[in-house]
C-alpha cells in the first residue's frame, strides 16, 4: 500500500491508522522493535525540520534502520531517471518516503518500486501531516461533527486535512483569498465524504468553529511571490479578534514553520489553545502508526 494521497486510506483505514498513533503515543514500548531488520529511505528534495526528525526518530523507535537521502546526492530526475532511481532504491529499502516538488515524482516511484510509497510532501499533498493534525484534533474532542476552518492557500497541506477531516466526519470550511482555492479535484474528493464549503470571507469559515488552521501564504518554491501574496493573504490572517470569533474551547492549529506576524499572529501561536507544538510531536506518533499499521 502506497500513501502518496489521504484518500489512497478507506475512511476505516484512516480510523485505524489514528487509532494505532494514539496508542503508540500512550505505550511507545509496546511496539518498540516492531520493524527490526527493515531498512527506511527518507529523502528530501527540500528543507524540512519536523518531518526530517520526526520520521528518523520514529524509525529508530521502531527498531528500523533509517537511510536519510537528499537531493545532492541523488540528483532525482537529474542524475538519474526517477524510474531508475526507484527500483533501485526498491532493491535494498523496505519503505520509500519521499518530500518532492512535484507530485508526479511520486507516482512515478510508485509505479516502480513495490515497496510502499509514503509522500512526505509534494507540491499537491501532505497526507502525513494530516495524519498528526487528526491525531491532535482527536486528543481535544471527536472529529466527527467537529468543525474545522482552514485558512490561507488552498494547496498541499489543505488538500490533505480536508479530504481527511472530511472522512473523519468533520464539517470542513475553507476560507482562501479567490484564485487560491483547493484544487477542484480535491474538494470533489473530499465533498463525496462530508460536508465541505470554500469562502472568500474568513469570518464565514471561522464563525463558531472548534479548529482553526492555517499555514504559510507563501510554500516552499513559491519565496518570490511572497510579496504579492502577502497583499492578497493579509485579510486572512488568523489574529486575536478573528480567533475570538471560533467556539470558546476552539484550538489553533499551524503545520508549521510559522511566519509569525503574517498568516498568524504572537498572540494566537502562543495562546493556551495553540496545538502547534503538540501538532509537531504527533508527527513523530501518527509515522510511526503508520509504519507499523503497514506492517501488520
Ligand atoms: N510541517 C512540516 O512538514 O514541517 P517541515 O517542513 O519542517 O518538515
Ligand atoms: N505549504 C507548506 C507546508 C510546509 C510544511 C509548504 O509546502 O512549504
Amino acid at each position: 500500500m502506497d500513501l502518496l494521497r489521504i484518500a489512497d486510506l478507506e475512511p476505516g483505514q484512516l480510523a485505524e491508522i489514528l487509532a494505532r498513533a494514539a496508542s503508540v503515543k500512550s505505550a511507545p514500548q509496546e511496539v518498540a522493535g516492531r520493524l527490526a531488520g527493515k531498512h527506511v529511505g527518507l529523502f528530501f528534495m527540500k528543507p524540512s525540520t519536523r518531518t526530517r526528525v520526526s520520521t528518523e526518530t520514529a524509525t529508530v523507535d521502531l527498531g528500523a534502520y533509517p537511510v536519510v537521502l537528499g537531493q545532492q546526492e541523488v540528483g532525482l530526475g537529474k542524475r538519474e531517471a526517477v524510474n531508475d532511481v526507484a527500483r533501485v532504491l526498491d532493491r535494498y529499502l523496505d519503505v520509500l518516503a519521499l518530500r518532492v516538488f512535484d507530485h508526479a515524482d511520486l507516482v512515478a516511484v510508485a509505479e516502480h518500486a513495490d515497496a510502499p510509497v509514503i509522500n512526505l510532501l509534494s507540491d499537491e499533498e501532505h497526507p502525513c501531516q494530516a495524519l498528526a493534525d487528526l491525531q491532535t484534533i482527536a486528543e481535544s474532542r471527536p472529529l466527527a461533527g467537529s468543525t474545522l476552518a482552514y485558512l490561507g492557500d488552498g494547496n498541499n497541506v489543505c488538500h490533505s486535512l480536508m479530504v481527511g477531516a472530511a472522512m473523519s466526519g468533520m464539517t470542513v470550511r475553507v476560507a482562501t483569498p479567490q484564485g487560491y482555492e483547493p484544487q477542484r479535484e480535491y474538494l470533489e474528493t473530499a465533498r463525496a465524504h462530508g460536508d465541505v464549503t470554500v469562502t472568500d470571507n474568513p469570518l464565514d469559515a471561522v464563525r463558531g468553529a472548534h479548529v482553526v488552521y492555517t499555514d504559510v501564504w507563501a510554500s516552499m518554491g513559491q519565496e518570490e511571490e511572497a510579496e504579492a501574496r502577502a497583499r492578497r493573504f493579509y485579510p486572512f490572517q488568523v489574529n486575536g479578534p478573528l480567533f475570538a470569533m471560533a467556539d470558546p474551547e476552539a484550538v489553533f492549529m499551524h503545520c508549521l514553520p510559522a511566519h509569525r506576524g503574517d498568516e498568524v499572529t504572537d498572540e494566537v501561536m502562543d495562546h493556551a489553545r495553540s496545538r502547534v507544538y503538540d501538532q509537531a510531536e504527533n508527527r513523530m506518533h501518527s509515522f510511526k502508526g503508520l509504519l507499523v499499521y503497514l506492517f501488520e
